[in-house]
């Protein structure tokens, strides 16, 4: 469906896992757009991300041994510093002039934010990347953490993935249950958007009547839904004067056939301290529902349908391929990117 465009943007911030997953002395190696890369925290605890390619003969480096801020390979030994910086190749006899410092594992940019792990995968893997976008508001102050980390993989690819996460009109038939809402309630909703920086949001608007969800929420709640390149949903809910939820849900793609699906979630409510048990259920149930149904979508895809995307109910996922298609064309040729999106207001039946 995705015109000319490749599968995976590039110059943009991935969402590599929570900040529990680094422990200081351990290797984690994980898959993202099709790219393997080592991740370790050093002994300030600093966090730090490689590509998991001995520049030697290729090994992976996670394989080897990592201990006193050095990565050494398991096949001949050679070290690396936590920059990628070769140390020490140990063959080498001890009267060679080679400088093993001329030799340097790809190091990727990495941040850390709210006690989540980012990565900025760039277009060329040049030495001394600066990135061009500042890594994902995530909405909380530095101090935030969020409550709630969940995790699944959807066997699909990142387009699909994101229509996904961002269509309407499925919520009726794949998330309904007797305490959310009921097919005999449907609605016409209308819906104003606007263009942001790298995507659309949902204008703040009065969470929809039919969701029995919001009601436990006292003292007006109104809700404000964005949704940015590459897959980052964030939903944040103010609630009265003081309080809100922040609950964001982040596509990372892995390869071609899978890409992971976080939920992070944050409130300051203390209604929710009580309530957490059903919320997390409640939470666990929505990507257990979505799971379901992208499994059925999976079987579908096989046989390599022609698929469409129709009216005003998909048209954000329109606005999905179109945002994609000029994103590459900008980072190619090195240009701002403009946003092809304008404010304009959507209807739907759900
Ligand atoms: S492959 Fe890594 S040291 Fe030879
Ligand atoms: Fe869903």
């Amino acid at each position: 469906m995705a015109a000319d465009a490749s599968l995976y943007l590039k110059n943009l911030w991935y969402l590599a896992f929570h900040s529990s997953f680094l422990k200081k002395g351990k290797l984690v190696v994980k898959e993202m757009l099709g790219e393997k890369i080592v991740f370790g925290r050093d002994a300030t605890g600093k966090p730090f991300a490689l590509r998991d390619n001995c520049p030697h003969r290729g090994v992976p480096l996670s394989n080897g041994w990592f201990k006193d801020d050095t990565i050494q390979c398991c096949y001949h030994g050679w070290m690396f510093n936590t920059s990628g910086v070769c140390t020490s190749i140990p063959a080498m006899p001890p009267d060679a002039t080679f400088d093993p410092s001329k030799i340097k594992v790809f190091q990727y940019l990495i941040a850390e934010i709210n006690d989540t792990v980012w990565v900025y995968i760039p277009e060329k893997k040049l030495p001394n990347t600066i990135p061009n976008e500042p890594p994902p508001n995530l909405v909380l102050t530095v101090d935030q953490k969020f409550k709630h980390v969940e995790t699944v993989i959807m066997p699909a690819d990142i387009d699909h993935s994101v229509i996904g996460l961002i269509d309407p009109a499925h919520v009726t038939f794949v998330h309904q249950s007797w305490y959310w809402r009921s097919a005999s309630k449907l609605k016409l909703k209308e819906k104003k958007f606007e263009p942001t920086a790298r995507g659309f949001k949902m204008v703040r608007h009065k969470p929809s009547g039919n969701s029995k969800g919001y009601g436990i929420l006292k003292g007006g709640t109104s809700t404000e839904i964005t949704f940015e390149i590459p897959g980052i949903r964030t939903e944040h809910i103010q609630v009265g004067e003081k309080n809100q939820i922040v609950s964001i849900t982040i596509l990372t793609p892995l390869n071609e056939n899978q890409t992971e699906l976080t939920h992070i979630f944050y409130t300051d409510i203390a209604i929710a301290n009580f309530l957490w048990l059903p919320l997390k259920r409640l939470g666990k149930q929505f990507i257990g529902q979505d799971l379901g149904v992208f499994n059925k979508l999976n079987e579908g895809l096989k046989s390599k349908p022609t698929l469409s995307l129709i009216g005003e109910p998909d048209l954000q996922a329109r606005w999905y391929y179109e945002i994609k298609r000029l994103w590459a064309i900008s980072q190619q040729n090195n240009e701002q990117f403009v946003n092809p999106v304008q404010p304009q207001t959507l209807h739907w039946v759900t």
